[in-house]
């Protein structure tokens, strides 16, 4: 009923309307009601060391510790002697998410189908980031993407591709961005404890290697979603709500100084933050506003639910149901267009601003990303 903002393809006139190949991402045409969007459950979590190993726990959990109102963090410190940076020229797609999935098959399934054979009963398996990236595609301009998708078993599996500009840009990154990505690690430290009665500790290494990550399943309209994201950390305080409504999203901005600041502040870096931690139920953002220097001079927490207050009086601001529409006809042209069943067929859906979405098909091409060992144990 609402294709509207499917193009036509074809010319020539038939029985049934020619279903298009392409997807538009204008705003004007996912404007309609929020669709339904079920709370997400966390159903497990797991850990990568400093030396990014795979852990099926929480050893990496981080606990949030109430900083001072203004405390003067000092985020270069450290820069570069206490400094681990994870390699960004291997390319983990699933894989981690894949491991979770083979370690904690039997509460996944049903428990009256306890067999190994059985389906996952998921439409959509990938990474929180990818699906924040379709979130805000409707307002963004700068940076398209590539996601390669795979069915396998009647699930698909969503993994992103770095677009030759990307490449392009982390190979010619200016070494300011370089320290200033070290920043929000940095500011990480100084938040957070690795236990329930400790402090944080300023002078260890920062290794971005390390991470703690939730996987969370829900619902968007029909789809059934199973995805992981990261999360830097939790309310240490025992009463606080079970995952993931105890988890804490900590961020870094530059100071807001003139009007100017505060409008690109609500329309730009609010929505990326908005749709982060809305997709796995993350309720609350603490940011810490640095100067230009690298000193925090003040923190301030953000509840996402009030985002959407928060930006109404932005002029030609972005909608949380556009972003949310978006997300759920991509989804469901996805369903409608990947329809071989086929562990070594991607479909690459691409992207680039100002366009439609598009795909190719590849066989056995160097887009495959479903491991053997994955494809072994899940054909048991
Ligand atoms: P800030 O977001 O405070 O700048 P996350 O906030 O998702 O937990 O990520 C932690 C930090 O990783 C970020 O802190 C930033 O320093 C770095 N980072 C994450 N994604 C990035 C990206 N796309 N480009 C550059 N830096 C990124
Ligand atoms: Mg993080
Ligand atoms: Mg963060």
């Amino acid at each position: 009923p609402s294709n509207h903002h499917l193009h036509q393809s074809s010319a020539t006139p038939r029985q049934t309307p020619p279903r298009s190949q392409t997807l538009s991402t204008r705003r004007e045409a996912y404007e309609r009601d929020f669709p339904l969007y079920k709370q997400p459950v966390e159903v497990g979590c797991f850990s990568l060391d400093s030396r990014r190993r795979f852990f099926n726990d929480s050893r990496q959990m981080r606990y949030y510790v109430e900083p001072e109102r203004s405390p003067n963090f000092d985020l270069r410190d450290g820069y570069k002697e206490r400094y681990v940076k994870r390699d960004e020229n291997v390319k983990e797609k699933l894989d981690h998410i894949l491991r979770w999935i083979i370690a904690n098959r039997s509460k996944l399934t049903s428990k009256l189908t306890t067999n190994a054979s059985c389906p996952l009963d998921f439409d959509f398996v990938t990474w929180r980031g990818h699906l924040t990236k379709l979130l805000t595609t409707p307002y963004e301009t700068r940076e398209g993407w590539l996601l390669a998708v795979t069915r396998f078993n009647g699930t698909l599996y969503i993994s992103e591709v770095e677009t030759e500009a990307a490449r392009r840009e982390r190979e010619n990154r200016p070494e300011r961005n370089k320290e200033m990505m070290y920043w929000g690690y940095k500011f990480e430290q100084y938040m957070c404890a690795d236990d329930t009665n400790s402090e944080p500790d300023p002078s260890g290494v920062v290794n971005t290697n390390e991470a703690f990550c939730t996987v969370v399943q829900t619902r968007l309209t029909d789809h059934k979603l199973l995805f992981s994201g990261e999360v830097d950390c939790r309310d240490r305080d025992p009463g606080a709500p079970p995952p993931p409504a105890c988890y804490v999203e900590l961020k870094t901005s530059a100071e807001i100084c003139t009007p100017k600041q505060r409008s690109n502040f609500h329309r730009f870096k609010l929505l990326k933050w908005w749709a982060q931690s809305f997709l796995p139920g993350v309720p609350r953002v603490v940011a810490g506003f640095r100067d230009h220097d690298g000193t925090v001079v003040s923190v301030e927490t953000f509840q996402i639910s009030k985002i959407s207050q928060l930006i109404k009086n932005e002029y030609n601001c972005w909608k949380p149901t556009v972003c949310m529409n978006f997300c759920c006809d991509f989804l469901s042209f996805v369903k409608r267009e990947a329809t071989e069943d086929n562990p070594s067929v991607v479909y690459l859906f691409s992207w680039e601003p100002h366009n439609d979405v598009t795909y190719s098909v590849h066989r056995d091409s160097r887009y495959s990303f479903l491991p053997d060992w994955y494809i072994k144990e899940m054909t048991r």
